[in-house]
């Protein structure tokens, strides 16, 4: 069973699932999928949009019980994909922003137009505050883009890697296909995960993107990174 671990499957925080319904398919097309536990990661903006952490545990606890009384086979934990600003650091340091499944990462996200300068900036602080970052979706950075970014990310602020399972299939562009492929086979991604957010357009595809990346990367490489998100539930 997969662990995913970027997924808006909350309903009514954020851009994710609007209704307590469509949670509930959600959380039963998670299950179809493969899926076993989730860390639901809302969108978070410290310091610019107040994140309503209450409603999102009164909905977490929801659709909890929901998974009980359906008799399901999933777990879910709290967690948060933080669009870097400049009092996330200090937040998180403060226990004031969730971290994934309460350990000590911290999914962090950047914007498409962010350069490497900013990103390197930012995770050395996320770094400093006590925290391993866990860098959303990387393949959507254009800034992030060689091998040797990729290595020195991870040996300055042990920086970990998400890529989601929707790119994996999907054909990447003739640019950036060497990166990708490099990325995976020198070992360097550590989670694939879904960042589902409605039934429609964005729902998960797990299995298929897990299926995709076997058959090019191979399986001690992909076993490797479903393993990661195992141990990260389990810290
Ligand atoms: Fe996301």
């Amino acid at each position: 069973m997969f662990v995913d671990i970027h997924s808006h499957v909350i309903w009514g925080v954020d851009d994710g699932a609007k209704t307590k319904e469509e949670t509930q398919r959600m959380l039963q097309e998670a299950v179809a999928d493969g899926i076993g536990a989730i860390v639901c990661t809302p969108h978070v903006t410290p310091g610019v949009y107040e994140f309503p952490e209450d409603v999102f545990l009164q909905h977490f606890d929801a659709a909890k019980q929901y998974i009980r009384q359906e008799g399901l086979a999933l777990k879910l934990y709290k967690g948060a994909e933080i669009l870097y600003t400049d009092p996330t650091s200090r937040l998180l340091r403060e226990g004031r922003v969730l971290s994934m499944a309460e350990t000590k990462h911290a999914m962090i996200e950047f914007s498409p137009t962010d350069t490497n300068d900013h990103i390197f900036d930012a995770l050395q602080k996320v770094a400093g505050s006590g925290f391993i970052p866990i860098i959303a979706h990387m393949e959507r950075y254009p800034a992030i883009g060689k091998i040797s970014q990729v290595k020195e990310m991870k040996s300055r602020f042990r920086a970990m890697v998400q890529i989601n399972a929707r790119t994996l299939t999907r054909k990447q562009p003739l640019l950036r296909r060497g990166f990708f492929d490099g990325i995976f086979k020198e070992g360097l991604v550590d989670f694939i995960a879904t960042d589902t957010h409605s039934m429609e357009g964005r729902g998960t595809c797990m299995t298929e993107g897990i299926k995709a990346a076997r058959v090019k990367y191979g399986d001690r490489v992909i076993d490797r990174i479903l393993k990661n998100a195992e141990e990260l539930i389990q810290d």
